[in-house]
């Protein structure tokens, strides 16, 4: 990790990271693995679902052997949030603790999927900042997750996309339009994608700074932000989603 925070410090790296310049945004998705799964679509045309439901593996099977009744074919999909940024090792893995930490103490992490992404996939497979740990911690909240690029499925499998900054939500956009064309991607998938502190209600900052290269103060401001729009985060998705909450 040092290492590589030390070689992301240079400004050839900061560059490369956070140009606007469209070449920038190319190599990080191109270099992503063909790793998606298939489709998986219910059998049984008998059976409407309501919006959020969703067979599960072994249901699937039932519906096609005997057309049980909805009540026992369908289970209620869990309601998906990926919070995004550039590196995912500072910002979106403190919103994913925040989040979730948010979610358990309400009693609701059953109801939801929650993780994080990167624009990038230079920090794939590591650990968040420590800097960002740290200061996470010193608020009870444990980070855990390993970073990861932003993948084509995950445009299927997420309700919600919060971006962190306005470049993170262009770049997260731009890979949709061109993953598209590569696979079967629900038309309107791009509209998941809102900026995290439209959600804020005592702060009027649009954006989550990135604080990799500043000081501690960045890293308590990045906090503050994603506590406030966490908190009317998950009131939204509660009052908009109660077919899943309400069961
Ligand atoms: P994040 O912060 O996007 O909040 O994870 C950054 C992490 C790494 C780099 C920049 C920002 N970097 O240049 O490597």
């Amino acid at each position: 990790m040092k290492a590589l925070h030390a070689a992301a410090a240079t400004p050839l790296n900061l560059q490369f990271c956070r140009s606007t310049n469209h070449h920038s945004l190319n190599p990080p998705f191109l270099l992503l693995p063909p790793q998606f799964p298939p489709l998986q679509t219910p059998t049984s045309p008998s059976i409407s679902l309501k919006p959020g439901t969703r067979f599960s593996s072994g249901s699937a099977i039932k519906a096609s052997m005997a057309a049980p009744t909805p009540s026992t074919a369908v289970e209620t999909k869990p309601f998906a949030v990926l919070f995004v940024c550039l590196g995912n090792i500072c910002r979106s893995p403190a919103a994913e603790g925040v989040f979730r930490d948010l979610v358990n103490k309400r009693g609701l992490d059953s109801k939801f999927k929650i993780d994080s992404a990167g624009t990038i996939d230079y920090h794939e497979g590591n650990l968040a900042d420590p800097r960002m740990r740290a200061a996470s911690k010193r608020r009870g909240i444990e980070i855990t997750s390993l970073s990861r690029p932003i993948r084509l499925p995950d445009f299927r499998d997420f309700d919600l996309i919060l971006a962190m900054d306005n470049q993170n939500r262009a770049d997260i956009i731009e890979a949709f339009n061109r993953w598209k064309f590569r696979e079967p991607l629900p038309e309107d998938a791009h509209k998941k994608v809102k900026l995290m502190c439209s959600y804020c209600k005592k702060h009027d900052e649009t954006e989550v700074p990135d604080p990799y290269y500043g000081g501690p103060q960045g890293f308590e401001k990045v906090l503050d932000l994603l506590e406030d729009a966490c908190e009317s985060l998950l009131d939204s998705i509660l009052a908009e989603n109660k077919h899943i909450f309400d069961s």
